[in-house]
């Protein structure tokens, strides 16, 4: 595909409104990596000429499939392992005791990408602790990008996807080699319930959630942003609940009615008493 310049500003606009990732102006090279192979599937012989398309029509298809295109989605399973170790020895031990009398528990995985991070944590829950099987158990699976939810849905898997945070013990039991790809058991598919939410529009009818998982996405966005989404966590996460943000992410200096409680190799947070 040729190259002539395009408006990268019109682009970082457009996803900052979209998702409210800030793309600096180091990060061109996303765009041209990939931007190309949306034009080239669309029918445009070139970015510039894909951009200035999207400039001049109302938002619509390719407007979000450009969006999608630059948010990174970069996942693994078990990713950095310590806020899994957390959730195995001390997280869910503890929730298990604190709701022995409504024998529910909500687990929510925002910005959750193609689908590893929520998968991790539904094997885990199936591997060590099956007394949860007869509770009202539901695992969230969230993510502004309707491109890797549908990938998520299909819950398989490349080589190189499996070989990242997966024992092979862990493999063979939970997945099943079809052709190339590694599909996951339908024990564990079946125990995501998948939503498409955008963390900056309102968060319809989600429940009060016990343990969020809201690992590398704050990251992406700035101060104000962050901030108002710690706010909107405040109000979803029950009081005794448990947040998981990324190795890179704290609340430190930003939100001062969380604190940050290490459990063994791993850092999360929980709401202040009032
Ligand atoms: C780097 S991935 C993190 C995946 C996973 N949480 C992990 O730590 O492995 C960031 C994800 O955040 C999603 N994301 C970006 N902006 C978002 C927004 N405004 N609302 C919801 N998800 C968003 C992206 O689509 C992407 O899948």
């Amino acid at each position: 595909m040729n190259s002539p310049p395009f408006d990268f500003d019109y682009i970082r606009e457009l996803v900052r409104q979209q998702s409210a990732v800030v793309l600096g102006a180091e990060k061109k090279y996303l765009a041209d990596l990939h931007l190309g192979s949306v034009a080239e599937r669309s029918g445009f012989s070139s970015i510039a000429a894909f951009v200035e398309e999207l400039k001049h029509t109302p938002f619509g298809t390719l407007h979000v499939q450009a969006v999608e295109a630059l948010l990174t989605n970069e996942t693994s399973f078990f990713r950095d392992l310590y806020p899994f170790e957390a959730l195995r020895t001390d997280v869910l031990l503890h929730m298990i005791q604190q709701r022995q009398q409504e024998r529910s528990l909500t687990i929510w995985c925002a910005g959750c990408s193609y689908g590893q991070e929520p998968y991790s944590i539904a094997i885990l829950i199936q591997e060590y602790f099956p007394e949860l099987a007869d509770w009202s158990l539901q695992l969230i699976a969230s993510d502004v990008s309707g491109r890797v939810l549908a990938r998520l849905k299909q819950g398989s898997y490349t080589q190189l996807e499996v070989n990242r945070g997966l024992s092979f013990t862990l493999r063979d039991k939970y997945f099943r080699k079809q052709q190339d790809l590694w599909q996951i058991s339908d024990t564990i598919r079946q125990m995501l319930t998948v939503r498409q939410l955008n963390l900056i529009h309102e968060w319809k009818a989600l429940p009060m959630i016990d343990i969020i998982f809201l690992r590398n996405v704050l990251i992406y966005f700035d101060i104000e942003t962050k901030i108002s989404i710690l706010q909107k966590i405040r109000q979803q996460l029950r009081p005794d609940g448990y947040l998981f943000l990324g190795g890179g992410e704290t609340v430190f200096d930003i939100d001062s009615q969380f604190e940050s409680v290490r459990i063994n190799q791993s850092i999360c947070h929980r709401l202040r008493s009032p």
